[in-house]
């Protein structure tokens, strides 16, 4: 790969910028000053340092947030915030996107990242990766539900749903519950819900196949995945 590409991808700047960096005499591959911008480099076994420190050159990002309400789950928007926009420029380099959406006002569990095979790995409908949710339910979540969601329901568009594994943690006026479903549909547990008379009042994603929200992150805050739970969510869905 072309030096100046390599060092752009990672967030050093316009091809224009990486130019001037590297008549500057920053940038050295295995020691030696590289001015050149057609130099290319191999990004797994040169040293490549830019002011004597090294450049790691990686290819994929993996992120994992906490998503906050009022931020749409997608790459670009003429007017609203997206998910990307809250990015720090040095991820955000990489055109890392959400792996499926979550609604506007949806928290929790958002994957983001560019490697387009794993993110089609973990929605694709044939792999059923399951998804868990929280949510608070206006009005009474009964075992009825849990036997109709078992069953599965039918939406408002006739679909009838796969089979969803309900909980109940609160019963009252309004309940808690966590559902895990293996599909996702548009506004699915929202849908699901309103088939059995109920309403979701709040709604965040906790979970997606093995890949556990890290209750440390605030709402907004992201973190790249460990390497663990990268292999795993690789592995296993
Ligand atoms: N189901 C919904 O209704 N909304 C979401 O954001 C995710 C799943």
């Amino acid at each position: 790969m072309r030096i100046d590409k390599m060092l752009s991808n990672i967030g050093y700047g316009s091809r224009t910028e990486v130019k001037k960096l590297l008549k500057s005499g920053a940038v050295a591959v295995n020691e030696k000053v590289v001015k050149d911008p057609k130099e290319h480099v191999d990004t797994k076994a040169d040293r490549v340092t830019v002011q004597g420190e090294d450049v790691e050159y990686r290819e994929f990002i993996y992120l994992m947030m906490n998503k906050p309400p009022g931020v749409l789950s997608a790459t670009e928007d003429h007017y609203q915030e997206t998910v990307i926009d809250i990015l720090e420029p040095e991820d955000a380099v990489f055109q890392p996107f959400p792996v499926g959406r979550l609604d506007k006002d949806t928290e929790g569990l958002l994957l983001l990242t560019n490697d387009g095979q794993l993110s089609h790995q973990l929605l694709s409908p044939k792999k059923h990766v399951p998804k868990t949710y929280f949510a608070a339910i206006e009005g009474e979540v009964t075992e009825d539900d849990i036997e109709a969601f078992k069953a599965g329901v039918t939406l408002d568009d006739g679909y009838v749903t796969k089979p969803g594994e309900l909980a109940i943690l609160k019963q009252g006026l309004t309940s808690d519950i966590e559902l895990t479903i293996t599909e996702g549909k548009f506004h699915q547990v929202k849908r699901m819900f309103e088939a059995v008379g109920k309403r979701v009042i709040y709604l965040k994603r906790i979970s997606m196949g093995s890949l556990v929200l890290d209750e440390e992150l605030g709402l907004g805050q992201y973190r790249e995945l460990t390497d663990e739970e990268l292999r795993l969510l690789k592995g296993k869905e």
